[in-house]
């Protein structure tokens, strides 16, 4: 079976994914920066499903990232079906008091790599096709979010993105989902340095194993956009018919830290 190369493997959603992916039998391409958790995994999945799984740790915020993703693939000649670009993260704070560098950073993971690295991989899907991109944008992405400025403006990249790709490369026989989660109990609140926001967030996550599944059958029924949860998509129409000026008001108090 061709492989599945999924970035942010090593836990949370990534690696709920790989985790669904594993159970349909796909060979896995896993890609993070913690070695220790990569290999435990693959270990895990190679002999619970009895599937190839190979594994690569990386910085994904470097400049360059995508490229050496794709050189090491490539070097080993792995044919790859199916790419889950999901590994980013979040930066809590007000923008003039959060560093250019933090911020960078992030904007490089969320929206670069993601780019270069979807870019970088065409030939692969053109070549084993039918083929299929999951890439996990955010609710976040779905208004502008005072305090969270830069990471819901790097989610609204990639949801906008997905969804004209989606139409772009349907008729190469490649098929594009943007998931869009709400709320999610994984390490995000933790590496956003949204402590303050740990109890609520604990209430109304959903759990990763939960919106994976929902993700993939999603992808593989080739849909367009999906958005995990009920109360999530209760939301989004919210969002979709409140005035814009009202939502970033609402998000603004909601994310505050209270002192
Ligand atoms: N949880 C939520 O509420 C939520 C909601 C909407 C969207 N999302 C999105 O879901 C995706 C996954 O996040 P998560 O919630 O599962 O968080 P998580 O538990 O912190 O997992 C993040 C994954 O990304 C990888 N990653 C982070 N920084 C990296 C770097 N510099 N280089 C390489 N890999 C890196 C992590 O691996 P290493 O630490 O091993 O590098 C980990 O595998 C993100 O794109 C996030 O924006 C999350």
């Amino acid at each position: 079976m061709a492989y599945a190369l999924v970035t942010g493997a090593s836990k949370g959603i990534g690696k709920a994914i790989a985790t669904c992916l594993a159970k349909r039998k796909f060979d896995l391409l896993i890609v993070a920066r913690s070695e220790g958790l990569l290999q435990e995994n693959a270990a895990f999945w190679k002999q619970k499903y009895g599937i190839d799984v190979q594994y690569f740790s990386i910085d994904l915020t470097q400049p360059a990232a995508a490229e050496k993703v794709v050189e090491w693939i490539n070097a080993h000649h792995w044919q790859v079906q199916v790419i889950v670009n999901n590994a980013g993260y979040g930066l809590w704070g007000y923008f003039h008091e959060l560093t250019v560098e933090a911020q960078d950073k992030m904007l490089q993971i969320n929206m670069q790599t993601l780019f270069n690295l979807t870019h970088l991989m065409l030939p692969h899907l053109k070549n084993n096709n039918p083929a299929y991109i999951l890439n996990v944008g955010s609710m976040a992405g779905l208004q502008a979010m005072p305090s969270l400025s830069a990471y819901s403006a790097s989610k609204a990249f990639v949801n906008t993105f997905s969804r004209a790709l989606h139409e772009e490369l349907r008729p190469l026989d490649i098929y594009v989902t943007l998931l869009a989660p709400g709320s999610v109990d994984t390490h995000f609140v933790e590496v956003s340095g949204m402590h303050h926001m740990e109890k609520i967030a604990k209430k109304t996550s959903m759990q990763a194993e939960e919106v994976a599944e929902i993700a993939v059958k999603a992808l593989f029924k080739r849909k367009k956009q999906v958005i995990p949860g009920f109360p999530n998509r209760l939301a989004a129409y919210g969002i979709k018919h409140l005035s814009k000026n009202r939502i970033e008001k609402i998000m603004a108090s909601l994310y505050r830290k209270k002192d």
